[in-house]
């Protein structure tokens, strides 16, 4: 059997990864200003994450959701008190797009509507509901295009008044800062209106806090910059730094009732350990201030590059857009000079590294970029 051929790749064979590092099967070191797509929280290999995971399955790898599980619990508890969210309730399933789908379809359940507002380049997953709102048709099946989906522009008040005064929006679903959007970061303003018109109007809001979350902003939430709480916030990526594991976040109004949500996988015991762990070094190793830290350093530092025609960003989770395409300036920062990015459409390269990231290794990649431009 072959591989589904679905992802253009890279021929590097990443075999091992330590802190920001990562190197291939031939020994090469890259500086991963990547994470894995946003997922490496803690950074690589972390002693404590690894030591919390052995000793789990050591002693219980899984077992189902129709026992008690106290993992889950201390995660519930100490995600409330980190997040500043203790008195929201929280899900936990396996993937992002995972975590979309149920927090759309408990807002369906509790207003009984069915109409969704998403907003233009954003992502959400690829799966039923996660994909309808997600603004690429190309990725759209036929079988996903029957929910009723309405896409505005970004910052658009006026558009979102509109819509949710008609009474038929069940949800609005926002990132906190768009991703694969090219880091778009939604003004605090218009969040603050938006949180306005949705309890105005009844209708759900739900912050994917996916990519933009846990920390990576510089603060626990992008949404936290507006001062806005929403109705249910979703989290995936960073939640368990590589173990598959995400979670929706619920607000009391929402009344849980036996069986409208459930799960094989989701909160299981190793991916609990996993989320602990993250949890642990993100507070003992101040891994949010750090984030804020160092990436006002890299934003401050990336102005000195005339190519780059705009910087957008919080924290770690950086977009240079380039006059130009940026295809092989990505190419020779990996292959010549070792280091991961991320990319978003032609011109946008994206930072999203773990959140360690050390001033340090940030002036190494300046210096490396430098090599490549200048
Ligand atoms: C903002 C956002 N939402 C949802 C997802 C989907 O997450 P997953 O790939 O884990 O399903 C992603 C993934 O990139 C994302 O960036």
């Amino acid at each position: 059997m072959k591989l589904f051929d679905v992802y253009p790749l890279f021929d590097i064979n990443v075999v091992k990864g330590k802190g920001c590092k990562v190197w291939d099967d031939k020994g090469n070191e890259y500086l991963d200003l990547y994470g894995g797509h946003a997922v490496i929280s803690i950074g690589h290999s972390h002693p404590h994450y690894v030591e919390m995971i052995n000793h789990q399955l050591s002693q219980l790898g899984f077992y189902s959701n129709s026992v008690v599980n106290k993992l889950q619990q201390q995660v519930a508890e100490r995600l409330g008190e980190m997040s500043g969210y203790k008195d929201y309730s929280l899900f936990l399933i396996n993937t992002g797009a995972e975590a979309n789908e149920n927090a759309l379809k408990l807002a369906s359940f509790h207003n009984g509507r069915k109409r969704m507002v998403s907003f233009l380049k954003s992502f959400h997953g690829r799966t039923s509901a996660a994909v309808r709102v997600t603004d690429n048709p190309k990725i759209i099946a036929p079988i996903n295009a029957s929910i009723d989906v309405t896409y505005l522009a970004l910052n658009d008040i006026d558009g979102v008044r509109t819509e949710l005064e008609k009474g038929d929006v069940c949800a609005v679903i926002i990132e906190g800062i768009q991703g694969v959007g090219g880091i778009k970061i939604p003004d605090n303003k218009f969040m603050q209106e938006l949180r306005e018109a949705c309890t105005q109007t009844g209708t759900i809001l739900i912050l994917d806090e996916i990519q933009s979350g846990y920390g990576r902003s510089g603060k626990f939430f992008a949404h936290q910059y507006a001062g806005i709480r929403p109705d249910i916030i979703t989290v995936a990526k960073g939640i368990g730094n590589g173990f598959p594991m995400a979670g929706v976040l619920i607000s009391p109004m929402f009344i849980p009732v036996y069986g409208m949500l459930g799960t094989t996988f989701g909160g299981n015991h190793l991916a609990c350990s996993a989320a602990l762990a993250v949890l642990d070094v993100m507070q003992e190793e101040h891994l949010i201030e750090n984030a804020a830290k160092v990436g006002a350093h890299l934003m401050n530092e990336l102005k000195q590059f005339p190519q780059i025609k705009e910087l957008r960003g919080e924290g770690l989770m950086i977009g240079m857009e380039f006059a130009e395409p940026i295809k092989e300036i990505r190419s020779r920062l990996l292959f010549e000079q070792k280091v991961f990015t991320g990319v978003s459409g032609t011109h946008v390269i994206r930072l999203l590294p773990p959140l360690c990231l050390t001033m340090a290794e940030a002036d190494e990649f300046i210096l490396r970029l430098k090599k490549v431009l200048l």
